[in-house]
């Protein structure tokens, strides 16, 4: 179900209901879930058949639509109260990606400020989630070609690192960090892509490397624990990543491993770039010691796929899905609107403002 310049696209709205581009199949499998209720999105949210922070944003802002289909009664009040219940459904499914609870009161705010009849309101909140899509894309492109315009200078064709996937199939079809390596490939200014495999649910490996091959980007895929060792062997130009939650004084939370990346890049000076939309960054939060970050279950460290890999019992695991990436480590990050340095955030705010 890819678009007719064959453009992947996550979440679709098609025949009434949500597809859903099954992400923990991928890439053995490139398969749909259709989603009807709001109950099977929050599971699809949470068992991250949807993932990456904007596309779970697009995906429980359909979410809303769908619970407000549901809702039985005709008086507003008491739809309202109703679709309260399924914002907090949703907003449970993941606590990290800010995008997600950003939707979500966007939705609760369209609901709210929808004058007329129930019907009226369920129509606004699907035009909401539709219109939330089509600027995710918009802002994606804005990302990539802002971003193209900072990255080193030499030599004329970088080699990128990214980690995990902040690509097309996170966001509404474009890509954040991946944006701009698409952006980089359509001007020629890209040699190749260096992928981190991002233990332990492997976007990196599954994701990343799935959406260049479609594309023929040159990519060339590694474990995490290589990264250092190719940024001193001179391999790598920039380092490009995507984030789930940017705190007002640009600290960053990012997939697992990202923190350490931006030290090992700090140390090899090679210049670490932050993409993300506005969307992503939450102003209320003073630094990224408030951003709460998602534990996930051990089954995701001990297995691969089937395979056990540790022994069954008599060890703990811990499985922080997210890390937060110190403002002073981070080159610049690079938005819809611009791009700033850490420090200058609230200039990025502003320029939305005004
Ligand atoms: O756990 P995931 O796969 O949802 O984590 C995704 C990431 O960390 C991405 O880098 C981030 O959401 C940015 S997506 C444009």
């Amino acid at each position: 179900m890819n678009s007719p310049n064959n453009q992947v696209y996550p979440v679709i709205w098609h025949n009434n209901a949500v597809s859903l581009i099954d992400q923990t199949r991928l890439p053995n499998e490139y398969t749909f879930v259709e989603i009807h209720r709001s109950e099977d999105m929050a599971r699809a949210i949470k068992t991250m058949i949807v993932r990456g922070a904007p596309a779970i944003g697009i995906a429980a802002a359909y979410g809303m639509y769908l619970g407000a289909r549901e809702i039985e009664t005709d008086k507003r009040d008491q739809f309202l109260q109703q679709l309260e219940t399924v914002a907090t459904m949703l907003r449970s499914t993941r606590p990290t990606a800010v995008n997600l609870f950003w939707a979500i009161s966007r939705a609760t705010q369209v609901a709210y400020e929808t004058l007329g009849t129930v019907e009226d309101i369920r129509k606004a909140l699907l035009e909401t989630a539709q219109a939330l899509q089509l600027e995710d894309l918009q802002t994606c492109q804005a990302i990539g070609d802002h971003g193209l315009k900072v990255l080193p200078n030499k030599p004329e064709k970088l080699t990128l690192l990214t980690h995990c996937n902040a690509g097309a199939l996170a966001t509404g079809g474009y890509g954040t960090a991946l944006g701009v390596v698409r952006s980089a490939w359509r001007e020629g200014r890209l040699n190749r892509l260096f992928a981190d495999e991002t233990r332990p649910r492997l976007q990196g490996a599954k994701l990343t490397t799935w959406e260049c091959v479609q594309e023929g980007i040159p990519v060339t895929l590694i474990t995490d624990s290589m990264a250092a060792h190719c940024m001193k062997q001179g391999l790598i130009d920039a380092v490009v990543v995507g984030a789930d939650r940017i705190a007002a004084n640009g600290d960053a939370a990012n997939k697992i491993g990202t923190y350490s990346l931006a030290l090992v890049s700090k140390a090899h000076d090679v210049p670490f770039y932050v993409a993300a939309p506005l969307s992503t960054i939450d102003f209320d939060l003073a630094d990224g010691g408030g951003i709460p970050i998602e534990e996930r279950e051990a089954t995701e460290i001990c297995h691969v796929g089937d395979t056990i890999l540790t022994p069954t019992s008599g060890l703990d695991f811990y499985n922080p899905a997210f890390d937060v990436t110190p403002a002073e480590l981070i080159t610049a990050i690079m938005t819809e609107n611009g791009v700033f340095a850490p420090a200058d955030l609230l200039k990025a705010r502003k320029s939305v403002i005004s």
